[in-house]
């Protein structure tokens, strides 16, 4: 049979395209497919770049975030933050070149970890009204300001207006502001203002002011004046590699000998190890250069990893966000009656890749969700304490938390004012796509989400047994207190005494009794009697 078209005739239309191109066309990969979660995701990328970048440099980090109405589907986005600014020879490759930065090539924890972040929202920008993005920025030795777009076709940045700024208030810091159109600002909890208070939560040491549409103030406060513990880069575990990584890092390596390159390149990799593996690959010339490695002795070297008794990877370069933080967060933002938190052991997953799991239950408050019957539990998802507000069918953490039998701990996830945090922390965060909204249900991940929801899941039933018992007991005393007081009068007739001295008497006694029965001492108690005895009036948080 002839063919209809031509091979030669086909491929006239062959061409070559820029990454920037391929997420132009697939922009819903990054974040921006409905209006308003667009608009989330622009801030989230230029928050998380801010608390990553003033960590970095050991500053508490005061950012300001101003969200205003062009129009109905218009608006422009301004975020400030008092990091260590971007020197000029970097800027436009920072912001707008897709797959640059400084983490991504840094096996260290931070929020950032592709380079697509910031570029992604000037390309947004770029192809939603044609604007570049405004910078400014003050490092410790220049402040400028800029406008920066990308050259889409050569994924290349493109810097108008440059000029150097003396004189203004900034010390140093970085400000970005753009203009962005197919966006929708939400006020529900997938909003902008929800993703902020998240954000403070998971980051007491941090300050945000945000102007809503409205112009509305809103200040998370600083509730701690530490820095949270610097992540290390940490080196790569030999069970977390691929046959592709060890070629590339090889390929890269300044080491003279093969061998030099795993014991001084991967975690773990003892002169000891080394001799284990020689032993399994007595055809692999380990004193070679490791820029000559091909590509089967590299496959080879990764198979006889798993034949290797490995330590498990260090886990000092994870850094959880720790219990006193999450307490201190909880107390400053959702006032809770009641907190439990856990931090789990770390642990690892697909063998080399190590994480921490931190959860915690806040219970009354402003925790749950407010809905017309009352309250329902809702689930807070954090991965390296970025909060995760989209694609939560598909995540790690609500996966784990829906397996626990909540009513097994006497907790009702459906009516309860609960909110269930869970962090999870690692260099490495498994995200199920380039958005990073979900993490990837890897077993074990999952199952150390569980086992810590588990552990807050048991003090907080101790707390409401607790609570409800106190509340049988004051409800009996206010049954017996009533039958006190006939019985004061009967006794005053017959006995002819005073009924107030009686009943004084008959209540003193019925209020130790009521002390020793229930283990308390407060008074306070005794007086604010509730006047319900049912479940749902005992998990009422006090402040609502
Ligand atoms: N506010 C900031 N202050 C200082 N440097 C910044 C700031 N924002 C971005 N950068 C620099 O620009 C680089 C690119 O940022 P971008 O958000 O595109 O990628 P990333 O944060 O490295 O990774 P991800 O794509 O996961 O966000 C960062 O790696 C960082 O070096
Ligand atoms: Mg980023």
């Amino acid at each position: 049979m002839t063919m209809a078209v031509e091979a030669n005739a086909i491929f006239k239309q062959f061409k070559e395209h820029s990454v920037s191109e391929f997420f132009k066309k697939n922009r819903q990969m990054l974040g921006y497919s409905s209006m308003a979660r667009s608009l989330v995701t622009i801030v989230h990328e230029y928050v998380t770049n801010s608390l990553d970048a003033c960590e970095e440099a050991g500053i508490l980090p005061s950012i300001d975030v101003k969200v205003s109405r062009l129009s109905a589907d218009r608006y422009s986005v301004y975020v400030a933050d008092n990091g260590p600014g971007i020197p000029r020879q970097y800027v436009g490759k920072a912001l707008a070149k897709v797959l640059a930065g400084t983490k991504f090539h840094r096996n260290m924890q931070q929020r950032g970890q592709q380079g697509i972040g910031a570029s992604g929202c000037t390309l947004f920008s770029q192809v939603t009204t044609g604007k570049p993005i405004q910078v400014i920025s003050a490092t410790s030795t220049e402040k400028y300001r800029c406008g920066i777009s990308i050259d889409i076709m050569q994924n290349k940045p493109v810097i108008t207006n440059f000029a150097k700024l003396d004189g203004i208030e900034m010390e140093h810091g970085l400000a970005v502001e753009g203009e962005f159109a197919d966006v929708k600002y939400d006020t529900s909890d997938h909003g902008i203002l929800e993703y902020l208070k998240r954000t403070a939560l998971s980051n007491p040491h941090c300050e945000i002011k945000f102007t809503d549409p409205e112009g509305k103030e809103h200040l998370f406060v600083r509730a701690l004046q530490s820095m949270p513990e610097r992540a290390n880069v940490s080196k790569l575990h030999p069970l977390g590699l691929t046959t592709n990584d060890l070629l590339e890092l090889a390929h890269i390596s300044l080491e003279s000998r093969l061998s030099l390159f795993l014991t001084n390149g991967f975690a773990r990799f003892s002169k000891g190890k080394l001799a284990e593996l020689q032993a399994l690959l007595p055809e692999i010339n380990f004193d070679k250069d490791p820029k000559g490695l091909a590509w089967d002795e590299a496959e080879k070297i990764v198979s006889k990893f798993k034949d290797i008794k490995w330590l498990s990877p260090d886990a000092s370069s994870i850094i959880p966000i720790g219990e006193e933080q999450i307490m201190a967060a909880l107390v400053n933002i959702l006032n809770p009656e009641q907190i439990n938190i856990t931090e789990r052991k770390p642990k690892v997953f697909k063998g080399g890749f190590p994480f921490i799991i931190e959860a915690a239950i806040a219970y009354g408050g402003n925790s749950g969700k407010k809905n017309i019957e009352g309250y329902e539990g809702n689930i807070l998802r954090f991965a390296n304490r970025v909060p995760l507000l989209f694609d939560s069918g598909t995540c790690a953490i609500t996966e784990a938390v829906r397996s626990v039998q909540w009513k097994r701990y006497g907790i009702d996830l459906d009516n309860y004012p609960v909110s269930i945090f869970v962090n999870v922390s690692s260099v490495y965060i498994p995200y199920s796509g380039v958005g990073k909204e979900s993490i990837s249900p890897e077993s074990e991940i999952v199952d150390e989400i569980k086992l810590a929801c588990m552990d807050v899941a048991r003090g907080l039933q101790r707390f409401l047994s607790g609570k409800q018992r106190s509340k049988a007991f004051a409800s009996k005393y206010k049954i017996v207190m009533r039958y006190a007081n006939q019985l004061s009068s009967d006794l005053s007739i017959l006995s002819g005494t005073d009924k107030e001295h009686i009943k004084e008497k008959l209540e003193n006694i019925v209020a130790l009794k009521y002390k020793q029965a229930n283990g308390s001492d407060d008074e306070n108690e005794l007086q604010n009697e509730p006047t319900d005895e049912g479940q749902q009036q005992a998990a009422q948080p006090a402040s609502q």
